[in-house]
Formats: structure tokens, C-alpha cells, sequence
């Protein structure tokens, strides 16, 4: 029977394991998603934003009616804000520029004061924002900063909550943990926890171009080469948080921004589930790493937070487009049309002298024209067979054009895949007309189209 809560903060926890089929479908082990999606705040956040409150109460560093502070990129924010709703604090936090303008939308949704800095500056820059979180928390009387880079409660959560889920969900055969590491709680925590079970699971983190992690567990460095501004949201750091224990992880594999985006993608589409960014990240780490998974071994993925968050960037073409993410193997006519790349539909009467097909060809510089009896599609012309009928016979150019027409061009649906458009022009027919349904519109899409795009 599913629990009945005395309220929102009673349903954090407790989240599905989800079998992952089709991504995964070339590795022998058994992978599955935790989904924390399933959360109140849609994050796996909200345990450790609970756990580092209720602690800092029985501390006696956040007394009643008091402010919380904190530096978040959202869900940590939206953790902390439902636990404030809830226990009545006021929440401010400061979060940078690079991330979804959702998030920061949501936290406001909670009653939130959302704070937005700039994200390319130094960590101990007075703009950044921690500095700015650091410096309210001192302004501000009666303010408590969760810091959840240094605040060891946030794997503290993990450890009590997401490695037992975890243990107990699994019956206990779990082999590997792949896991996107931002703060480090996650990974440390459920990492621990589960290492004491099972000292021969292996935590593989992941971590982006950009971040100093992997350097730092391979060599022992502090790198700041390392550090550049990347896209994936919620993993890689530029700075080492006490979160990160870097004897848990065991390796930390680096997955590119836009291999991140592309699975964020797949994993809707391919599994139905509608995460975050960074679980497009652990996944795609997945596949980096499957040599190390061997048939009978249980691999489990955290998802760690919703696909709503994304919908203005990986979820939205244009976005992936802009920043080259978009497969072009992926792409389908739509696309192409929206590119500007194919023109709208043009044709001429079947009744008309092919001396007309001709006019309209030159003036428009086309390679090829539908012909439309009553306005329905019953043939085409291209360039190089008109040449060929008017070498032969240059009166032709009086005779109607159902004289020389060929069969019509190809039609299909607008969200047909390019890759098939591209198999269905031949010397023959040089052409594929595409409908929008919806807009009731045909499209024109040639060879050279699908060259451009290929
Ligand atoms: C979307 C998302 N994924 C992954 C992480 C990383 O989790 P952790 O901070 O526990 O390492 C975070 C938080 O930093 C996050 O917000």
C-alpha cells in the first residue's frame, strides 16, 4: 500500500528502480535507473536538503522564523524550499547564469528569493556564487548556510537513505554504481553505505571536460588547466568539495556535453523516462564503461533529477542545434524545412504547355516541378529529361505536359528521418515531397537538400 503522508517532506525517499532495455541493450549486466525524479521536488536534492536542515536545527545553527542561504544551481534550492514551506523559513539563493532559467523559475514558485551570478569567474571571486551566498549569510541576522559542497550532511543523507534504498531494492547483488558527481554527496554516500555491504562494488563517477575530479583521483593534482566552461548541469566541479571522497570513487570517467545532451534525449525516448541532463551523462557513462560490466553483474545509474527542467535547452532542437549537439544522422524533414533548406511546394497543370513548366523553372531556378491535375498530384518534371524530350523534339514545348510528365514525386510525413528521404532519391526521381499535417503545407526536399545536411 503506498504510504499516507503527514506531509510533503513524509514522501521524500523511496523511489523506483527502473529497468533500463534498450540503450543498455549490447551490455550482458543488468543496468537499472534509480529515478529520483520521483521526489516531491523532482530531485534527488531533497534528501540531503532535509537532512542538512533538520541536523543544523538539532545543532541549534537554524533557529525558528530564520533565513536559509545557499549557492544552488535549483534543486538543492527546490529541496530547501519545500522543507522552508514547510517549517516555515524564508530561503535565499544565489545560483549562476549558465543555468535553466526553469529552475530558477520553480525555486521563485516556492516564494524563493533567487539571487543569478555570474558563472565564468573564480570560485573565491566576490561575484561568484559562493562568495555572494558566503557574504548574505554574514549580512543577514539569523541566516544559516546549508553549504551543501562542505556540509557533511548532505552524503550523511545518502548514506541513511539512498545506499539502504538501494541495498534493499536489489536484494543485495549489486556490482556497480555509475553516478554523476556535483557536490559529491550522492556518490560518497550511497558509495559508502554500499562498499560496507558489498566491498567489491565498484562507484565509477561521473564527471565532465572541464572539471578537475578525474585528474585529481588519477594524479593527486589540483589542475586548474583543467577548469573551462562546459554545459552539462549539476556534475564536474572547479574546485575540490569536502562532499567528494575520492577514496569511494573508485574511477571518474568524463563524459563530453554533447554526448550528455544526445542520451539526455534517448533516455525519453528510447526508455520513456524523462530525466535531467546529468542522468543523460551518467548514461552515456554507462556506455563509455561497458567493457567492465559482465554478463549476471547489476549495474544501477542515479538519475538525479527531471527532464522539465531541460525543456528550453537538450529538449529543444533549436538549442542542441545552435550548439552542434544534434545528430545529423537524427535529423528528419522537419528539421530540414525549418532550416530553411527546402522550398514550399510548387507545381503547374498538367493542361498547361510545357513552355509554361519551362518559364516557371527558369524564373525560380528549379531543378524539377510537380504537376497537379485539379490541383492533386499526378506527375513531375525534371531538368535533365526535359532536355533530353526538347533535343529530341523542341515543338514539344506546345504540347501539353501530361505529354512528358513522369510519376509524381514520393510522398511522405514531415517527420520522416532524412536518412530514409535520402534512400528515396534516385536519378529517377530527383525529389520527395513532404506534408505537414498539421499546417497542411508540402515541401519540396532535392538531392542537394539532403546533401547540405548530410
Ligand atoms: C542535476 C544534478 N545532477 C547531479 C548532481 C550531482 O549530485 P551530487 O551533488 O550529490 O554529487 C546534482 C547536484 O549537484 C544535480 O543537481
Amino acid at each position: 500500500m503506498p504510504k499516507v503522508c503527514a506531509n510533503i517532506l513524509e514522501a521524500i525517499g523511496d523511489t523506483p528502480l527502473v529497468r533500463i532495455n534498450s540503450i543498455t541493450r549490447a551490455i550482458p549486466a543488468a543496468v537499472y535507473a534509480k529515478l529520483e525524479t520521483f521526489n516531491p521536488g523532482n530531485s534527488i536534492k531533497d534528501r540531503m536538503a532535509l537532512k542538512m536542515i533538520e541536523d543544523a536545527e538539532r545543532a541549534g545553527e537554524l533557529k525558528p522564523g530564520g533565513t536559509i542561504i545557499e549557492g544552488t544551481s535549483g534543486n538543492t534550492g527546490m529541496g530547501l524550499a519545500i522543507a522552508a514551506v514547510i517549517k516555515g523559513y524564508k530561503c535565499i539563493f544565489t545560483t549562476t547564469d549558465k543555468q535553466s532559467k526553469e529552475k530558477v523559475d520553480a525555486l521563485q514558485a516556492f516564494g524563493a528569493e533567487v539571487i543569478v551570478c555570474p558563472t565564468n569567474v573564480e570560485p573565491d571571486d566576490p561575484r561568484s556564487y559562493y562568495s555572494v551566498s558566503s557574504r548574505l549569510a554574514q549580512e543577514i541576522p539569523n541566516a544559516w548556510k546549508a553549504n551543501q559542497y562542505d556540509n557533511l550532511s548532505n552524503s550523511a543523507a545518502h548514506y541513511e537513505q539512498t545506499g539502504p534504498e538501494l541495498w534493499k531494492q536489489t536484494g543485495g547483488k549489486l556490482d556497480h554504481l555509475v553516478v554523476g558527481v556535483g557536490t559529491g554527496g550522492t556518490a560518497s554516500g550511497t558509495g559508502r553505505y554500499l562498499k560496507e555491504r558489498n566491498p567489491a562494488l565498484k562507484v565509477w563517477g561521473i564527471d565532465t571536460y572541464g572539471s578537475v575530479f578525474k585528474k585529481y583521483k588519477e594524479t593527486g593534482i589540483f589542475d586548474k588547466h583543467e577548469i573551462y566552461p562546459y554545459i552539462t548541469e549539476g556534475i564536474g566541479e572547479d574546485f575540490l568539495p569536502r562532499n567528494v571522497d575520492f577514496s569511494v570513487v573508485d574511477h571518474f570517467e568524463k563524459v563530453t556535453d554533447k554526448d550528455a545532451a544526445v542520451m539526455t534525449r534517448r533516455i525519453a525516448r528510447e526508455e520513456g523516462i524523462f530525466a535531467g541532463n546529468s542522468a543523460g551523462a551518467a548514461m552515456a557513462g554507462v556506455l563509455q564503461l561497458q567493457r567492465h560490466f559482465r554478463a549476471g553483474e547489476v549495474v544501477v545509474v542515479i538519475f538525479h533529477d527531471h527532464g522539465s527542467r531541460y525543456l528550453a535547452k537538450m529538449f529543444n532542437d533549436e538549442w542542441m542545434r545552435e550548439r552542434g549537439f544534434l545528430e545529423k544522422s537524427g535529423l528528419t524533414a522537419r528539421e530540414l524545412v525549418s532550416m530553411g533548406l527546402s522550398g514550399e511546394l510548387f507545381s503547374v497543370e498538367a493542361d498547361e504547355p510545357v513552355q509554361h513548366a519551362l518559364r516557371v523553372m527558369s524564373q525560380h531556378d528549379f531543378s524539377q516541378i510537380s504537376i497537379t491535375r485539379d490541383h492533386r498530384l499526378v506527375g513531375s518534371l525534371n531538368e535533365s529529361q526535359l532536355y533530353r524530350v526538347l533535343v529530341e523534339r523542341p515543338e514539344v514545348k506546345n504540347e501539353a505536359l501530361e505529354t512528358v510528365m513522369q510519376p509524381a514525386f514520393p510522398f511522405v510525413d514531415i517527420s520522416t528521418p532524412v536518412d530514409l528521404l535520402a534512400t528515396m532519391i534516385t536519378p529517377e526521381s530527383p525529389a520527395v515531397l513532404v506534408r505537414d499535417f498539421k499546417t497542411a503545407k508540402t515541401f519540396i526536399i532535392t538531392r542537394s537538400d539532403v546533401i547540405r545536411v548530410l
